[in-house]
């Protein structure tokens, strides 16, 4: 694998691959077992947005397989102040090797890849999230024992994570559904995609798409860059909530995921949130072993 710039990029063989060996790394990291599998490789990690899971699991990944890794601001570089991302892309590829980028535009991470001659990895755009989705489908398998054939229902906005976890469901045989504000839904391609390509619902009734499902998701009103629209968006999303009443009709052993930062009283209540913390915080953890395995995959 060169990049991971989406999941779309990735057959299900190679995301099943991904999800063993990320399963072999947090068995091995459990029982003290070190690896020098990138000793003497260095990761630069662009954000030109905040980040707390995924720069620390990104510096502490790289850190255990025998690495170095470089948190670069985009206040700091010159990116930040014009330099085309075309000659920041071929210039970084002198001196590291490879690239986590955590940025606006779907575009740019594309074009990192293009004109640099290193491993670029997507650590979210607006378009979407694949390291997070990894993470999850492994919590999923982790917690269910396969993860084909459950049902995942995602509510609230048609974003970033409900493109990537749209993609990763329906290519791992889930049946997706997803419940959004009429004019929030996802990615028109990617719903088409879906449609053609497995179980896949789009729907503005929350209690449609939560119906019989095996799987809880949600994800912030607003995102990073919409901080303008944030009181607006509270009373458009008003409802595409994770509630009792939402548990109350999906199957009683569902288990609820959220990417975090999550907004309790807003996209989930306080009370599922904590009644779900286990199978959350397992998810966040699952950041670092699932970016384990994408770094071993792209860089050794
Ligand atoms: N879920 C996620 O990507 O978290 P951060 O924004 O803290 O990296
Ligand atoms: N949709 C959120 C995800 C954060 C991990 C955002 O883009 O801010």
């Amino acid at each position: 694998m060169k990049h991971l710039l989406k999941l779309m990029d990735l057959s299900t063989a190679e995301i099943t691959e991904i999800l063993n060996l990320a399963d072999q790394l947090k068995y091995e990291k459990k029982n003290g077992i070190k690896h020098h599998i990138l000793e003497g490789k260095t990761l630069g990690l662009i954000f030109e947005k905040s980040s707390t899971r995924t720069r620390v699991s990104f510096e502490v990944g790289m850190y255990d397989l025998g690495g170095s890794a470089l948190f670069l601001s985009s206040r700091d570089l010159q990116i930040g102040r014009g330099e085309p991302v075309e000659d920041t892309a071929r210039v970084l590829s002198r001196y590291l090797d490879g690239i986590m980028i955590r940025t606006f535009a779907q575009e740019e991470v594309e074009a990192l890849a293009n004109y640099g001659s290193i491993p670029i990895i997507n650590g979210l755009t607006d378009y979407c999230h694949p390291c997070q989705v990894l993470a999850d489908l492994m919590t999923i398998r982790e917690h269910k024992g396969v993860i084909k054939g459950n049902k995942l229902c995602y509510i609230g906005d048609g974003n970033n994570m409900t493109n990537s976890l749209i993609v990763g469901g329906i290519k791992m045989g889930m049946s997706v559904a997803v419940a959004c504000p009429k004019g929030y839904e996802p990615d028109a391609e990617i719903m088409k995609w879906a449609s053609e390509n497995g179980d896949f619902l789009c729907t503005d009734n929350v209690l449609e798409a939560a119906k019989d499902a095996d799987v809880l998701y949600t994800d912030v009103w607003a995102s990073m860059g919409q901080e303008a629209e944030a009181e607006e968006r509270k009373k458009i999303f008003k409802g595409y909530q994770i509630n009792s009443e939402v548990m109350s009709v999906a199957h009683s052993d569902a288990m609820v995921l959220h990417c975090l930062p999550a907004h309790r009283e807003e996209e989930i209540t306080a009370e599922v949130f904590e009644a779900h913390a286990d199978e959350i915080f397992d998810e966040a953890e699952n950041r670092l072993h699932a970016q384990k395995a994408v770094l071993v995959k792209c860089i050794s």
